[in-house]
Formats: structure tokens, sequence, C-alpha cells
């Protein structure tokens, strides 16, 4: 346990949470995870080495030696594995499904849960995932549950994708994202659900504006 503050944000795929924690960690000058990267990295080197997604003991191991390194470039994430930048490669819906097959393996969770913690640095840290306010970080102040109709999480997600100049098609990625929502809630290690004392905000008619004005007033305190 430390003192150190942590803001919590999860919820679904689409929910806007990235988006939200990154500019609260801006806004705060804190440190920021995407706990979400790093299953979608792990889930990458896995296929990169042809360890099949199920081979729990494999990836475990895999996961406490994973070679991963996180920068901040401007505004965008930077995401090496094993030297290689595969920021782009890890964001599509297809890495994301590849993600929540791995995350599904409990020793492949307890086996990044250190790295996870090593991010709780000063002055503080906003987190994004799914797991963040029930597992990772229980004992966090804040703790935030976003969440959207699958549609309007599906129209967002093709939205930044075409940013990255990644083509889909809304009714596939809605498939897919239905998909994901029920392994990432049926699982039986962390389930995707809110904290007993997270707030939570239903952004399907809200703009990412309106959602982060919302949560930078439940942090009015920090
Ligand atoms: O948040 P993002 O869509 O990048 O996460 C990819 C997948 O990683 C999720 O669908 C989920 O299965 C898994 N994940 C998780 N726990 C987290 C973050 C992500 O299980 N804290």
């Amino acid at each position: 346990m430390t003192d150190i503050p942590v803001l919590t944000i999860d919820g679904p795929s689409g929910s806007g949470k990235g988006t939200v924690a990154q500019l609260m960690a801006k806004k705060l000058g804190w440190h920021y995870l995407d706990s979400g990267a790093i299953y979608r990295v792990l889930a990458q080197a896995a296929i990169k080495h042809n360890v099949d997604l199920a081979d729990e003991e494999k990836l475990s191991d895999m996961a406490e030696s994973l070679d991963l390194v996180f920068s901040l470039n401007g505004e965008s994430l930077i995401v090496l594995l094993e030297g290689e930048d595969v920021s782009l490669l890890i964001r599509s819906e297809q890495a994301g499904n590849a993600a929540s097959k791995v995350a599904a393996l409990p020793l492949v969770r307890a086996a990044l849960l250190n790295r996870q913690h090593d991010f709780r640095q000063l002055p503080g840290l906003v987190t994004d995932g799914r797991d963040m306010g029930t597992v990772v970080f229980p004992d966090a102040k804040h703790k935030v549950y976003l969440t959207a109709s699958a549609r309007v999480r599906a129209e967002r997600r093709y939205k930044q994708l075409k940013e990255k100049g990644i083509e889909s098609n809304i009714s596939a990625l809605e498939a897919e994202i239905s998909e994901r929502d029920d392994r990432d809630s049926q699982r039986d290690v962390a389930p995707l659900r809110p904290a007993i004392d997270a707030v939570e905000l239903d952004s399907t008619s809200m703009g990412i504006e309106a959602v982060f004005e919302h949560v930078s007033t439940l942090c009015a305190d920090v």
C-alpha cells in the first residue's frame, strides 16, 4: 500500500476511457497507464512467436519477461515490443480480440500485476482498463466506470481507427465489440464490472468534453 494517489477509469472497449484518462493525466500532471496495451502487446508477442493464445503456462512465462517499453511522443503513446514499434499494429480490433483471449487466463493476469503496480509513481497515476478499480488498484481514491451503448462505441472506434489510417466497417466492429464485451464480462478472473465504490457514467449521449468535465469535478480535491 502506498499514499500515491490513483484515478482509475474502467469500462468496455470504446467507452472513451482511454481518451478521458489521457486528458486527466495531462490535466493533473500524473503518470498514465494504458493497461489494455499490455494485454494487446502480450497477444502480439504470442502471435509473433507462434504461441497458442490458450497456452496459459507459456503465456504467463512470456508475460513475466515481456520486453515492453511505453513512451510518449507528444500526445501519442508509443509502444515497443522487443524494440519494434507496434503502436499501430496492436490497435486493430483483431488485436483487441486476441488480447481479450490472453486476458481471460488467470496465470497471465497474475504475472502482469507487478508490472502494473510499478506505474504507481509520484505525483500520481491515471489508469484505464477493465479491473483497475476492482483488482489492480482497489485502494484508489477516485474510481470511474464509463460505459456507452455498443453502437455508439462501434461508431467511435470506427472514427479512431480511421484517424490512424485503419479501414473498418461499423457493423462488423459492433459485432466484434459485443463479442469482446461478453468475453471480458463473463470470464472468471477480474471480469469487467464496476467497483462497488466507482462512479458510473453513461457516455452514450455525452461528448468526450462533457465526460472530461464530469471526471474533473469528481477529482476536484486532488
Ligand atoms: O482497453 P483495450 O481495449 O485496449 O483492452 C484490450 C483487451 O485487454 C480487453 O478487451 C480486455 O480483454 C483486456 N484487458 C483486461 N484488463 C485490463 C485491460 C484490458 O482484461 N485492465
